[in-house]
């Protein structure tokens, strides 16, 4: 197992907290949720009743996993796109392996000890596996695996985490990952599908309170990383759905007047009472809005898979010839 190197990502994170703080309305990029504490609360989002995204998505995985390999070439090497803990990922790993009698496995992750700690747990599961552990961004993951060119790759982008991309940036990634791929690779992405508001606000504001200490833990994060003073007890977790936009917004919102210091930065920042603090965007896409998105980044769509309730669905990509 090998794990690369990460930038050290406390500047960027002084830099878009600031940026954020003083812009109107404020907010903080998503990317940061995810320390370690913020991925342990994901994987806890991830089994909550509300939470249908990943039941929906084990079911086609578990009935598809094998019709879905049967499209690709022989000896692929598998990559993975914000892996967390991977426990999905088992389903493909798997299906693999019944094909072949060995498989390199590569995920990238921002959370370099969950990294770490999937990896263990997948290395004492599977004696021909190998897996080259790569913490960093996804784009800086995906530059560093192409050494491996000379393997077909599967790309897993699991999860709906495209759905946290605004979709003229999902196209651009999409694009620069399409640039990357050879004719042979294949891109698998999980969708998050467009419906009913109320089914869609449950999920994030569930009624065991996980996703309020998720989004909270971004307060937590800058008081523990760039010594902030946040109350967390002045701060509620909201998330609403955007019909127009198609989109979960998340924000957390001042119960108060208030001035929170942030050393780091070495100044106070004023939240108004009621003020709303952006925090997150959860994009639910239609088929056609997939579509759309993949023709503009030069993917053609393989296959598309649904769950029983059509709430989610798994689509694979090959380049397209431009
Ligand atoms: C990681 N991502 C796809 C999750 C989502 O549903 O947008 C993050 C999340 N936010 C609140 N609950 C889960």
């Amino acid at each position: 197992m090998i794990i690369t190197d990460m930038e050290d990502f406390t500047d960027s994170f002084v830099k878009d907290v600031d940026n954020g703080l003083n812009d109107i309305p404020k907010h903080i990029p998503c990317v940061y949720f995810y320390d370690y504490t913020g991925s342990i609360l994901f994987e806890k989002i991830c089994q909550l009743p509300e939470y249908y995204l990943t039941q929906a998505e084990t079911e086609i995985l578990e009935s598809q996993s094998k019709r879905i390999i049967t499209t690709l070439p022989d000896n692929v090497m598998l990559v993975e796109l914000g892996s967390g803990s991977s426990v999905k990922t088992r389903l493909i790993i798997e299906a693999l392996l019944s094909k072949s009698d060995k498989l390199s496995y590569s995920p990238i992750d921002i959370s370099r000890k969950m990294l770490h700690e999937s990896s263990i747990s997948l290395l004492e599961r599977y004696d021909n596996l190998e897996i080259i552990s790569v913490a960093a961004t996804y784009e800086e993951g995906l530059r560093k695996l192409t050494i491996f060119n000379e393997q077909a790759k599967l790309i897993l982008w699991l999860g709906s985490s495209i759905g946290n991309f605004r979709p003229a940036e999902a196209s651009r990634f999409l694009g620069n990952i399409a640039a990357t791929m050879k004719p042979e690779d294949c891109l698998l992405i999980g969708f998050d599908l467009v419906k009913e508001k109320r089914i869609l606000e449950k999920a994030y504001n569930d009624s065991q309170n996980v996703t309020a200490e998720f989004n909270l833990n971004l307060l937590s994060r800058i008081n523990r990383e760039l010594g902030g003073e946040f109350d967390l007890g002045r701060f509620t977790h909201q998330a609403l759905y955007n019909e127009e936009e198609r989109r979960i917004e998340m924000y957390l919102i001042s119960n108060c007047e208030q001035n929170v210091y942030i050393s780091a930065m070495n100044r106070s920042y004023h939240f108004g009472i009621n003020e709303m603090v952006h925090t997150e965007n959860s994009c639910k896409y239609s088929p056609e809005a997939i579509g759309k998105i993949a023709n503009r980044a030069g993917l053609q769509i393989l296959e598309q898979w649904f769950d029983s309730r059509h709430y989610f669905n798994l689509t694979l990509f090959k380049p397209d010839n431009r």
